[in-house]
C-alpha cells in the first residue's frame, strides 16, 4: 500500500514536541495463564479457577459472577454484554447475551404528549431496563465452552456475597450514588438506608449470595423458573415493563466475530449489535494507509490529526447505518472494504481537521443513509481479558449501561437491573448526553437489542490458515462511546508506535465521535500537544477541566499480551482504577 505524504518539516517540528508519557510500570507477567479485571477480587476468583483446572472461559464465568458482587455498579447478572472467546485451535466465538427490549416496549415511550423525550426515564427506574442476558450468556457459555461445572464457576462469587469483601475508599464513595438513594431495596443493601458504608468494612450480599447459589442449581430459574416469577411480579408491582414471557424468550446468541487485517497483524472483533468492531475495522483500514512513526511520536499532533480524522469518517458512517442486525441490514462489507478506506483517505489533510459539518462520504460506495434520530450510551461498564495455559482467550465486556444501572434493585434478589433501553434511539435528530447522532436501525422495537459500542476484542498474527496464527492480545474497555476509539487507541500505541500493554493501557486517551465536532482529550493529555492541535485548527473538549474533583478520565482498559519469544503473558491493569488487578500463575 502507497503511504500518503505529509509536509516533512512540519512533521519534523511537531514530532519533537512529545507529549511527556507518564512513568508506567511494567506489565505483570505469567508463565500460564492471566486475568485482567478492574477489581482485585474478581481478579483472583479467575485466578483460582484456573489453578482448580478451569479453562479461560471457566475463569471468564467466575469474574462475571463476581464483578456482579465486587463492583455492582457495572458487574451485574440484571445486564448484559459480549463474549469474545478464542480457543486453543483458534475457532472463535462471539456471544451476544446483550438485553432486549421488552415486548411492551414501542418506538416512541420516552416521548410525552408533545413528543419530547421525558428526561430520565431511559436511565433511571423501572421504566429503563432491557431484558437481562447475563445470566444466560455466561450460563451458556460455561455449558459449551468451559471445563467444570457452572457451581464451581459460581463458588467464588457466592463466597464473596455470603462472606463480603473489604471496601476501598473509592468504592465506598462510589456507593454514594443519587440513583440509589432513590429506590428503598437499594438504599437499604447498598447504603444501609442511610448509615453509609466506610473504607474498610466489609460488604456483605446475602440476598445476592443466595439468588448466586439458585443460579449455580438452575441458570434457567432466571428465565422460565421460580426465580422469573419472583423477576416479573416485582416488576409487574413497580410499574417495569419485563414479563415473564419475555424471560422465557430470551435467548443468547452465537454470532460470527467479524474480522479484518492490520499491519500483519489480524484483528478479531465483536459484529452488531455492538457498532465496535466495524467503526474499529473502518477506522483502522483508514489508518493502515499511513505509517504512523515516520509521520510523528506516539501521540503527537501529527497522529493524532490522522487519526481522529480516521474517527471521525468511522463514527459518521456509525451513526447513519448500524443497529441491531436482527432487525436492520447493515453495509458491514461496504464499511469494511479497502477501497472505502482509500476513499476516505484522499478526503483527509494532514495537519488539518475537516470539518464534521462538510464531511462527505466518498461516492459510490455506501447506500443512501437512512434519516437520523437519537440514541444514548453511556457511563459505567466492565471488561477483563483472561488467557489460560492452552491459550485459549476471553474477551468480555458487560454492562448495566450507567453507574448502578436504572438504580432498580428487584426486591428479595439482591441484584440491580439495567438501565440499557437508553442505548436505543428516543427520538429522531436529538443528540443524546454524549453527542450521538444515530440513525433509525437503532429505532426502539419489542423484543429488539440496543445498538452497543463494547468492542471485546482479540488479536492474532496473520497465519494464511487461522488456526497457525498466533494469539497475541486479549482487550478491551467500557467508556459509552469511547470504547471503540479506546480499543483502537490501545492498537495503535502497541502496533505502531511500540508501546506495551501497561504503557498502552495508561497513556492519556483521546476521542472524536463525528458529532459534536471536538476533539475528545482527558485531563492528563499534555497540554503542548492540545495546544498544537488547536492552532492546526481543532476544537478541544478537556475532560473535568474545571472541576478539581473530576479526574477527567475515561475507560478502563485491561489488556493481556502475548511475548511472541518466551510465550510468557504480559496483563496491562487500567492504572485510572486503583482496585483492579492482572493477576496470572
Ligand atoms: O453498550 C454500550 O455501548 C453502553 N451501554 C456501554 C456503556 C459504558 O461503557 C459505560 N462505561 N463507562
Amino acid at each position: 500500500m502507497r503511504l500518503l505524504p505529509v509536509p516533512h518539516l512540519l512533521v519534523t517540528l511537531l514530532a519533537t514536541s512529545l507529549p511527556a508519557q507518564q512513568p508506567s510500570l511494567a506489565p505483570t507477567r505469567a508463565t500460564h495463564a492471566m486475568v485482567v479485571t478492574i477489581h482485585h477480587d474478581a481478579s483472583d476468583a479467575g485466578l483460582a479457577i484456573l489453578k482448580q483446572g478451569g479453562n479461560a472461559v471457566d475463569a471468564a464465568v467466575a469474574v462475571g459472577f463476581a464483578l456482579a458482587v465486587v463492583f455492582p455498579q457495572a458487574g451485574n447478572i440484571g445486564g448484559g454484554g459480549f463474549m469474545l472467546i478464542r480457543d486453543r485451535s483458534g475457532k472463535t466465538h462471539f456471544l451476544d447475551y446483550r438485553e432486549k427490549a421488552p415486548a411492551a416496549a414501542s418506538r416512541d415511550m420516552y416521548l410525552d404528549a408533545q413528543g419530547n423525550v421525558i428526561k430520565g426515564l431511559s436511565t433511571v427506574g423501572q421504566k429503563a431496563s432491557g431484558v437481562p442476558g447475563s445470566v444466560a450468556g455466561l450460563a451458556y457459555a460455561q455449558k459449551h465452552f468451559g471445563k467444570l461445572t457452572l457451581a464451581q464457576d459460581l463458588a467464588p462469587a457466592i463466597r464473596l456475597a455470603e462472606e463480603g469483601f473489604v471496601l476501598s475508599p473509592g468504592e465506598v464513595a462510589n456507593l454514594h450514588a443519587a440513583r440509589l438513594t432513590q429506590f428503598p431495596e437499594s438504599a437499604r443493601i447498598y447504603q444501609r438506608n442511610g448509615d453509609f458504608y466506610q473504607a474498610g468494612e466489609t460488604f456483605k450480599q446475602p440476598d445476592l449470595a443466595s439468588t448466586l447459589k439458585r443460579i449455580a442449581a438452575n441458570p434457567d430459574d432466571f428465565y422460565r423458573g421460580a426465580m422469573a416469577k419472583q423477576i416479573a411480579d416485582f416488576e409487574s408491582r413497580s410499574g417495569g415493563l419485563i414479563t415473564s414471557a419475555d424471560l422465557a424468550a430470551y435467548q443468547v446468541k452465537d454470532r460470527k466475530p467479524i474480522t479484518g487485517d492490520y499491519h500483519g497483524y489480524r484483528i478479531i472483533t465483536s459484529p452488531p449489535p455492538s457498532s465496535g468492531g466495524i467503526v474499529l475495522l473502518e477506522s483502522l483500514n483508514i489508518l493502515t494507509g499511513y505509517d504512523l512513526p515516520k509521520v510523528g511520536a506516539d501521540r503527537s499532533p501529527a497522529q493524532v490529526n490522522l487519526i481522529t480524522e480516521a474517527f471521525r469518517r468511522a463514527y459518521m458512517d456509525r451513526g447513519d447505518y448500524l443497529g441491531d442486525p436482527d432487525f436492520a441490514s447493515m453495509p458491514l462489507k461496504q464499511m469494511a472494504d479497502p477501497k472505502y478506506a482509500s476513499a476516505w483517505r484522499k478526503t483527509i489533510t494532514p495537519l488539518k481537521p475537516t470539518a464534521s459539518a462538510d464531511l462527505v462520504r466518498p461516492a459510490g460506495f455506501m447506500p443512501p443513509a437512512p434519516k437520523l434520530p437519537e440514541t444514548h450510551e453511556s457511563t459505567e461498564t466492565a471488561h477483563f481479558s483472561v488467557v489460560d495455559a492452552d491459550g485459549m482467550a476471553v474477551s468480555n465486556t458487560y454492562t448495566l449501561n450507567f453507574l448502578f444501572g436504572s438504580g432498580v434493585t428487584v426486591e428479595g434478589l439482591g441484584f440491580l437491573l439495567n438501565d440499557e433501553m437508553d442505548d436505543f434511539a428516543s427520538k429522531m435528530g436529538v443528540p443524546n448526553g454524549f453527542g450521538l447522532i444515530q440513525g433509525p436501525a437503532n429505532a426502539i422495537a419489542p423484543g429488539k437489542r440496543p445498538l452497543s459500542a463494547m468492542t471485546p476484542t482479540i488479536v492474532t498474527t496473520k497465519g494464511h490458515w487461522y488456526r497457525r496464527a498466533k494469539l497475541r492480545y486479549v482487550l478491551g474497555t467500557p467508556g459509552g462511546s469511547t470504547i471503540i476509539t479506546t480499543v483502537a487507541n490501545n492498537i495503535i500505541s502497541i502496533v505502531d508506535n511500540g508501546l506495551d500493554v501497561q504503557q498502552a493501557a495508561d497513556a492519556p486517551r483521546f476521542h472524536h465521535q463525528y458529532l459534536p465536532d471536538e476533539l475528545q482529550v482527558e485531563k492528563r493529555f499534555p497540554i503542548n500537544i492540545t495546544d498544537q492541535l488547536k492552532t492546526m485548527g481543532y476544537t478541544i473538549k478537556r475532560s473535568g477541566e474545571f472541576d478539581e474533583n473530576n479526574p477527567g478520565v475515561w475507560g478502563d482498559c485491561e489488556l493481556i499480551a502475548i511475548d511472541p519469544k518466551t510465550g510468557e503473558l504480559l496483563g496491562g491493569h487500567d492504572s485510572r482504577r486503583d482496585f483492579g488487578k492482572a493477576a496470572g500463575y
